[in-house]
């Protein structure tokens, strides 16, 4: 199987002033092609530091990441906006939908900045709403749907350009227990379906159970995994 992303010995230290705080301490991991793995850990373990560096938001101190075989570590700005436009999708734990727009449109967002002509991009959105169970909210605006239905929206957003790749950090992080289990439901099915990566941050274990593998970060580094298969 592909590796879609690769992890070599990254390390990140961050500096406040003459301060330094090692964020991460030298992480290596593999993702395959068509895998959900999960990422969890305590509270300051470096989780977000560790997704950000693979979604290009943040580089490391020192290390590689690849993406499809691509160094992105190497990459100019300018590529790097195209890396995250066209090969990455954020789901972020507040959703992060735009208030004034309807689910549609939210979902329509991505290729709109990719340039798809309206009429595909209409209809893609529109399929996209129906992966997540919600074609009948097209044309209501976030505030008319609760978190949960919020959340599949912003997972609808995620796989609009075809992303080979999905981040999340903590995505049922402001949903109940019932919401939770219906979003990683979906997300799991979804990402499934169109033949997505997907590395999911979170702390909870109803959340990592519905992921193919495990891995355990404490302290900057990763000290366990496991197949989640033991958890369902
Ligand atoms: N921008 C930053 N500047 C300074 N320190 C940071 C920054 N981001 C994170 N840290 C520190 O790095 C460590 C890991 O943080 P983080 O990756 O956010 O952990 P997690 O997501 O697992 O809670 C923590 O000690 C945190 O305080
Ligand atoms: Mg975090």
């Amino acid at each position: 199987m592909a590796i879609v992303v690769k992890v070599v010995d990254v390390h990140k230290v961050y500096r406040l002033g003459s301060i330094e705080i090692p964020a991460l301490r030298g992480v290596s991991m593999d993702v395959k092609k068509e895998e959900m793995v999960s990422v969890m850990g305590p509270s300051g373990s470096g989780k977000t530091t560790l997704l950000n560096i693979i979604g290009t938001l943040d580089k490391p101190t020192k290390g590689i990441v690849y993406i499809d075989d691509v160094d992105i570590t190497r990459l100019k700005e300018k590529e790097l906006v195209k890396l995250r436009r066209n090969k990455i999708g954020f789901v972020f734990q507040t959703f992060n939908l735009i208030p004034v727009l309807t689910a549609l449109e939210n979902v329509e967002l991505p290729m709109i900045i990719k340039g798809t002509p309206r009429e595909e991009r209409r209809k893609r959105a529109l399929e996209l709403l129906k992966l997540v169970g919600l074609e009948h909210r097209a044309n209501h605006r976030p505030s008319e749907l609760s978190g949960g239905e919020q959340q599949r929206v912003a997972i609808a957003r995620a796989l609009a350009n075809n992303p080979s790749l999905i981040l999340a950090d903590e995505p049922t992080g402001e949903l109940d227990s019932e919401n939770t289990k219906r979003v990683m439901e979906i997300f799991r099915e979804s990402v499934k379906e169109m033949g997505v990566t997907a590395i999911v941050v979170t702390h909870n274990p109803d959340v990592s159970r519905y992921c193919d593998r495990i891995l355990y970060l404490r302290d900057g580094r990763i000290v366990k995994e496991e197949a989640a298969k033991a958890l369902r």
